[in-house]
């Protein structure tokens, strides 16, 4: 045995015995978040994707949070593909990126992931046309203009209405008209629609205007009021639905509410609190879907840094359970035409990046992109609702 091989067994082997006493005295490298193998290629073919399952109760399935899809790799673009009937742009839709200048728009990245859905016989729901984050200097900074909305709406509208994926579907069939312009409860339990700039400048009957400007621009759009925090009945909840069922009185043009979905790992009550919550819209004539779905698994790092490795994998298979139950809710209330995760996989995820929680993993798939019970709970509740 050479002197290179005896030097690194000797290396293997003070390493194997470093990690042996390591584990013996308690100080375990800090786990990372395991997740059972992935399904086995073999029987991948066998199993049909969640578009094709979903196409199968007249739903969709989307996913949301995409950024620049020539970025993603192979892998992910086909997985995005194989499995989501729609997509939906994370930022590059947003005024802030699309419209940054008032004669200046950025078309491309939007446009790539149009034309990457049509070639995959997918839609895509444009995300958003009105919300108060994600805006350029020069909205936030000078007086904004009912002109300057209108321009910001028809432009971005128009250039993508008449476009059709290879299977003949209108690509952009859905809009988020107006994203969170309900305010939060205050400290009294009080509720508001959220004092924005275009509530300030245009008056609080810009909601009526934004989406009756939608509506003649793309009439065959459907028009979607989304907003988060009113999944469960609760002051937020209770406000938007009596102001829902106002803007239906004076025949608004929404014709669905997005229930972003930004939840914690909820346990099975309040499943059932959230499927009767949203029977109260759709009783309203309203359609609905579940838009931005993240499940988080911690309460805290120190939480997630507390638990074995198998009390994180029951947190997994709680989460499937979720995933699962707002499948068959979906699938049970027949207004709701479909869902879809905020974002492809673990990485991806907006709680990761926006909350500094890199230990949380909300979504299907992992960092690996394997499959995770996450994504088996959709695919569960699809073949047996
Ligand atoms: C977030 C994106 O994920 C981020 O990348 C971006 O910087 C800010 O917006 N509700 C919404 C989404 O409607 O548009 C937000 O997405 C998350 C909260």
């Amino acid at each position: 045995m050479n002197f290179m091989c005896v030097t690194r067994l000797k290396a293997a082997s003070f390493a194997f015995l470093f990690l042996i006493s390591m584990r013996l005295i308690g100080c375990s490298p800090s786990h990372s978040i395991r997740f059972p193998p992935a399904v086995e290629v073999s029987n991948l073919q066998e199993r049909p994707s969640l578009r094709i399952l979903a196409k199968g109760h007249n739903r969709r399935i989307g996913v949301g949070a995409i950024n620049s899809i020539l970025k993603y790799s192979d892998y992910s673009r086909k997985l995005i593909a194989d499995e989501f009937d729609f997509l939906v742009s994370d930022y590059h839709m947003k005024w802030k990126w699309i419209h940054p200048h008032r004669d200046l728009w950025n078309f491309d990245i939007s446009d790539d992931l149009v034309k990457f859905a049509q070639s995959h016989s997918q839609q895509v729901k444009g995300h958003a046309l009105l919300w108060h984050r994600s805006l350029p200097d020069y909205v936030k900074s000078s007086p904004i203009s009912w002109n300057e909305v209108r321009e910001h709406v028809e432009t971005l509208m128009i250039r993508y209405r008449s476009q059709l994926s290879a299977n003949g579907d209108k690509t952009l069939f859905a809009w988020d008209v107006l994203n969170e312009a309900i305010g939060d409860v205050d400290e009294n339990g009080k509720v508001a629609l959220r004092e924005t700039i275009f509530k300030r400048l245009l008056g609080a009957n810009y909601v009526d205007r934004v989406f009756a400007l939608a509506r003649v621009t793309d009439p065959d759009a459907l028009l979607i009021y989304n907003d988060f925090g009113m999944e469960l009945p609760g002051p937020k909840s209770e406000f938007a639905l009596a102001w829902l069922k106002e803007l239906k009185l004076r025949k608004v043009p929404i014709d669905v509410i997005g229930f972003q979905m930004h939840i914690p790992l909820w346990k099975k009550g309040a499943l059932e609190k959230f499927e009767a919550n949203l029977k109260r819209y759709s009783d309203l004539g309203f359609q609905v879907t579940l838009s931005e779905i993240d499940v988080a698994l911690f309460s805290s790092e120190k939480e997630f840094r507390s638990m074995s490795e198998e009390e994180v994998n029951q947190r997994l298979e709680q989460q499937k359970k979720v995933y699962a139950g707002l499948m068959r809710i979906c699938l049970r209330n027949s207004k709701c035409i479909g869902l879809s995760p905020w974002g492809l996989n673990d990485s991806d995820s907006w709680i990761r990046r926006t909350f500094g929680k890199s230990y949380e993993a909300p979504l299907l798939f992992d960092e690996r992109l394997r499959k995770k019970p996450a994504y088996w709970g959709l695919h569960e509740a699809l073949e047996s609702p």
